[in-house]
């Protein structure tokens, strides 16, 4: 449906859990984050009946999140009930990769179209040093998984960050070259309790253009989405450049947020937020919450004036 300002408001981003089995560092604060009872936590029913109300108002894309959404006990569930909506024309995840190649074929199987993967850095330690642990290896054999199973196209999302990874972009790019996978770069962004880190390592993605002058600029086949594409002369995949600070990209924005907890977010940057759950659960109308959330959708995002929203990005999901 369309909002205030004509966007068409079609896409739904769900976190199921903001927990994750990794702590990366622009994402989690060093002690992660609380623990939430299960009672306020939407349930695997619950996440079905809000988003076939979503669907009902239009809903066509329907993109699944964390914290690591794969961690979430009944995931497959979750997946098999929202694959099953015929409305959905798009189905896919973000995930960190680290259990894809144990559940890769199962996510296939029950209806999801794609995963997008975060991966910030193809060197062994220095992922360990960002994700605070991780296994770079684990993430590779996800990747595998994911292509063996023809969940396509995998798309890898690298957040730029000053310092760590901007030797590593011609890498990134050169994977595009004769591999049918996307690389987008994503400019880092200042939320929650890690948002001065994030000023500090902030680097603008002009850089990748910089380092990569063949890149040739390419139509998007999808209008609303934040990526502007290049490719390599001959290469197979696709780079993006997801710009949200040097070069924000509200008015094509067609995003609603539901969050594990149970809120719903018109806008990633502003801490206005619905308890949904609980007007759910009191027996509201949610269809007109939503709706009413839908026309109140704010015009833009005020970042760059010094809005910083207090939510932690692993309790939002991107
Ligand atoms: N800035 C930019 N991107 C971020 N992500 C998580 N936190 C941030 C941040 N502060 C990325 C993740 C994931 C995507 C959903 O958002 O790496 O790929």
């Amino acid at each position: 449906m369309l909002d205030s300002y004509g966007r068409d408001i079609n896409y739904l981003r769900i976190s199921v859990t903001d927990l994750c089995n990794l702590k990366c560092r622009y994402c989690t604060p060093l002690n992660g984050c609380e623990k939430k009872e299960q009672k306020e936590i939407l349930s695997l029913s619950e996440i079905k009946d809000i988003t076939e109300a979503f669907v009902s108002l239009g809903t066509q894309k329907v993109r699944i999140t964390g914290g690591e959404p794969l961690i979430r006990e009944g995931i497959i569930n979750i997946i098999e009930s929202i694959g099953k909506m015929d409305k959905v024309k798009d189905f896919a995840m973000t995930t960190n990769g680290i259990l894809l190649e144990k559940y890769a074929k199962d996510l296939k199987s029950v209806g999801l179209n794609r995963v997008n993967i975060s991966l910030d850095t193809l060197d062994d330690k220095k992922y360990n040093h960002i994700t605070r642990g991780g296994s770079l290896k684990e993430v590779l054999k996800g990747i595998e998984a994911a292509k063996k199973v023809g969940i396509s196209p995998i798309k890898l999302n690298v957040v730029l960050i000053k310092d760590f990874n901007e030797d590593e972009i011609n890498s990134f790019v050169s994977l595009t070259k004769y591999e049918d996978i996307d690389v987008r770069f994503i400019e880092l962004m200042p939320i929650g309790q890690t948002y001065k880190w994030s000023l500090e390592k902030y680097k603008s993605n002009s850089i990748v253009l910089e380092k990569n002058k063949d890149l040739i600029k390419i139509e998007s086949t999808d209008i609303s989405s934040p990526a502007t594409y290049y490719k390599l002369p001959g290469g197979k995949g696709r780079v993006g450049l997801i710009n949200p600070i040097s070069c924000k990209f509200c008015d094509k924005c067609n995003r609603i947020r539901l969050t594990a907890d149970g809120k719903v977010k018109s806008c990633l940057h502003s801490n206005e937020e619905i308890n949904l759950i609980n007007r759910y659960r009191n027996g509201e109308d949610i269809k007109k919450i939503i709706y009413d959330l839908i026309m109140s959708k704010p015009k833009e995002h005020g970042l760059e004036n010094g809005d910083f929203i207090s939510r932690n990005m692993m309790a939002i999901g991107g």
